[in-house]
């Protein structure tokens, strides 16, 4: 099968589309695995930070590395335990950190999968577990936002941010939207009530009080950010520093709180995303679709910092008989 592989650690240059042994699922070796072909994956800024080493030391070492931290297609293969889930089925899938997403072909546990339902795309599915799925459980879990809250989020033209403001709104929240004059427009579509623009202004100096803070792009800090937090507020960010940790401690039995977020695939989390794609309250943004030969390519705009919502790899077609 065609994949986009690394054989080192390195910049985007290190990624190559090759063909390699197409993976297999054995029926009683593999009792919870399922073989997935591929026809999108998502790309995320963790993905460039597999490649380019800088996640080494939680992964294995094997190389050559097909990268690709999540990816939607048909079920070909279920190993013997995988219940409610055949061939055939049109699924989307989390892959974690170790990926196999970049692939004609990948193999993902059964509790990491989800069935998509009639009318998402598989370039819309790919886009969601990991950058919905954290503003999602960001927004929900850790902010815990209530209709009339008022949320700001830094890096909401982002994949995460373009989530998080859709997000926001579902739930009924007055969005304040931090992205850069070029962004506002896209943020306003997406519904952000106010934009505040990061080249002109720094967020955390405004007047303006709110009951989270979600920084989608970990380029803050809670210590900055205290001032615009209401009494019982809470700041959450995707990156945290050692700082942020000693803060989340320091603030567990404070009113103004310091969290993170770190990503777990969940059932009801994706199914509740899916469902809101359904029904058109939740519009991926796709700034892109590469090929697996134009992955190179993917990453160095990934890492430019300025993609608007997602960027995806359209490994094959969409059959027509599946488009809705
Ligand atoms: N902890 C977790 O589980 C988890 C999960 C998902 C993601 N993350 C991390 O979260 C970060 C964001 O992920 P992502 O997928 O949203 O990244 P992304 O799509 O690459 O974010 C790009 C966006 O960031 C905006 N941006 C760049 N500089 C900015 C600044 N100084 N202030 C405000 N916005 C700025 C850009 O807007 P302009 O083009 O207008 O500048 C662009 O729209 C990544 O570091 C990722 O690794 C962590």
């Amino acid at each position: 099968m065609k994949a986009a592989i690394i054989h080192q650690y390195g910049s985007s240059h290190e990624l190559h589309a090759e063909e390699v042994p197409k993976p297999l699922v054995d029926r009683i070796d593999d009792p919870h695995k399922v073989l997935i072909r591929v026809y999108a994956a998502g790309i995320n800024p963790m993905d460039t930070k597999v490649r380019s080493g800088a996640m080494n030391p939680l992964l294995s070492d094997n190389f050559p590395k097909i990268l690709g931290g999540e990816c939607a297609g048909i079920v070909e293969e279920v190993g013997l335990m995988v219940k409610d889930i055949q061939p055939g089925d049109r699924v989307v899938a989390s892959l974690g950190a170790e990926g196999g997403g970049y692939a004609e072909y990948a193999v993902a546990k059964d509790t990491n999968i989800v069935k998509l339902p009639d009318g998402v795309t598989f370039v819309q599915a790919a886009a969601l577990p990991i950058a919905a799925g954290t503003a999602l459980q960001a927004l929900l879990n850790k902010g815990q936002l209530r209709p009339n809250d008022r949320v700001l989020i830094n890096g909401a033209t982002g994949g995460v941010g373009t989530f998080a403001i859709q997000i926001a709104k579902i739930l009924g929240a007055y969005v304040t939207a931090v992205c850069s004059a070029e962004g506002a427009a896209l943020a306003r579509q997406l519904g952000a009530d106010q934009v505040i623009d990061y080249t002109t202004s720094d967020f955390t100096n405004g007047l303006e009080k709110y009951d989270v803070v979600f920084d989608a792009i970990g380029n803050s800090s809670f210590d900055d950010s205290q001032n615009i937090l209401k009494e019982d507020g809470v700041y959450i960010t995707t990156l945290p520093s050692a700082k942020q940790v000693l803060n989340q401690a320091i603030t567990t039995f404070t009113g103004k709180k310091a969290e993170s977020l770190i990503f777990t695939f969940n059932h009801d989390d994706m199914n509740w995303l899916l469902k809101q794609v359904t029904d058109g309250n939740l519009v991926p943004v796709i700034e892109r679709t590469y090929r697996l030969e134009e992955l190179a390519l993917a990453h160095a705009a990934s890492e430019a910092e300025h993609v608007k919502g997602k960027l995806v790899v359209e490994v094959q077609s969409e059959p027509v008989a599946e488009k809705s």
